[in-house]
């Protein structure tokens, strides 16, 4: 079936500004400057006063950001870094790849984000950072992670302009693949940093762990953010808190619709910029069966989480090890969601959804069999 309503129309978003990124691509194309450079470093400053932080510093994805920011902290082989297993596979990927040792930690199954409380019972005296994963666009709980006392590194791939987002790491990243709050036309990513002379590693780490180009002093990597997509990324920031406006609105839209009668809702708070729209069920196969159906696009997320990933193995994790991941893993369910939706969108969405519930009433609760609709 040809979906009709994706689950993120990106094209909306930027298509208005497509004769401004001709312009600006053009002025780029007639410097030869393609690597680092003006836009680059314009970029970096506007991110930085925009987050509120006294360093941002582009790289070539959001995984890069993530393994550039701890190696810059000093977290390598020994170390444990604690993270959520529900999330998307780079964040424990990174902490592997700098050689240390991802530690799972469950979730609260309301915010979907680190519960401190588990957090707090995996620490032992290798831990040397927690790593928060803002999860769908909605702020980590920063302040009860921070007062257990380490370090902090904020995965913030979803969570471009959440409130609090990079006020407590002493690294924040961020991905600008294109369907992120904030997007490149193409792979990008930051790293957000709240210490000089981590700054400055990570600096050095992005080209070779070198300062001059002359002398290496660290064994870093290639990893830089194209010019041509920080002019891209110069032009979408401005629009950010709109396009994060027009997610809330659309979020608050899916409740006066209806839709909490179906299925639970996200909790909102006026921080979270929904990344995704992410709701729960039970019978989630049969919603997302249902607006397949309608020609409509949903997504779960994380169905296997991470601590039952065949490359995590090594780690020893049981499945029922992590309740509340596992049920979130089987029971989510995202929605279209971007930041120009339309009413006249979300009402089909809506409409799918409610249909297929008054289905499964009819046909007795449990039953994923979809019963035809008069
Ligand atoms: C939570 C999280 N961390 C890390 C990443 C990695 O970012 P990228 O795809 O830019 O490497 C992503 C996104 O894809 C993500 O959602």
């Amino acid at each position: 079936m040809i979906q009709q309503i994706p689950l993120v129309d990106v094209k909306a978003q930027y298509a208005p500004l497509i004769p401004e990124l001709e312009e600006r691509f053009s002025a780029v194309l007639e410097s030869g400057r393609f690597i680092f450079g003006p836009e680059v470093e314009a970029f970096e400053h506007e991110a930085a006063a925009y987050l509120g932080v006294p360093h941002a510093i582009g790289v070539a994805n959001g995984t890069d950001a993530l393994v550039i920011a701890l190696e810059a902290m000093g977290i390598g082989a020994g170390d444990e870094v604690i993270c959520p297993s529900f999330t998307f596979y780079a964040t424990a990927e990174a902490i592997a790849r700098a050689g240390a040792t991802p530690v799972f930690a469950d979730i609260d199954p309301v915010t979907l984000n680190l519960d401190p409380a588990d957090v707090a019972d995996r620490i032992t005296p290798r831990t040397k950072a927690i790593m928060p994963v803002h999860l769908f666009g909605r702020p980590a709980p920063l302040a009860e992670l921070a007062a257990l006392g380490l370090p902090l590194i904020e995965d913030a791939a979803q969570a471009f302009g959440a409130a609090g987002v990079a006020g407590t790491g002493v690294c924040s990243t961020f991905s600008f693949f294109p369907t992120k709050n904030l997007f490149a036309l193409g792979d990008g990513g930051l790293v957000a940093c709240r210490d000089d002379d981590v700054a400055e590693r990570v600096r050095m780490l992005r080209f070779h762990g070198s300062r001059d180009k002359q002398t290496f002093e660290l064994v870093g990597t290639n990893s830089r953010l194209d010019a041509i997509q920080a002019a891209a990324l110069r032009i979408f920031l401005p629009h950010l808190e709109g396009w994060n406006e027009g997610r809330r609105e659309g979020a608050a839209r899916y409740a006066e619709l209806g839709l909490g009668e179906a299925v639970d809702l996200p909790l909102d708070e006026p921080g979270h910029v929904y990344h995704m729209y992410v709701v729960r069920s039970p019978d989630r196969a049969l919603f997302s069966a249902a607006l397949n159906e309608a020609g409509i696009s949903s997504a779960s997320y994380y169905v296997t989480p991470l601590h039952l990933q065949p490359a995590m193995r090594y780690l020893g994790y049981e499945p029922g090890s992590l309740p509340e991941t596992e049920r979130a893993a089987a029971e989510n369910l995202a929605l279209p969601l971007w930041g120009t939706i339309g009413v006249d969108v979300q009402e089909q969405v809506v409409a799918a959804v409610l249909a297929a519930a008054r289905a499964r009433t009819r046909t007795g609760t449990g039953d994923s069999v979809l019963a035809p609709v008069p």
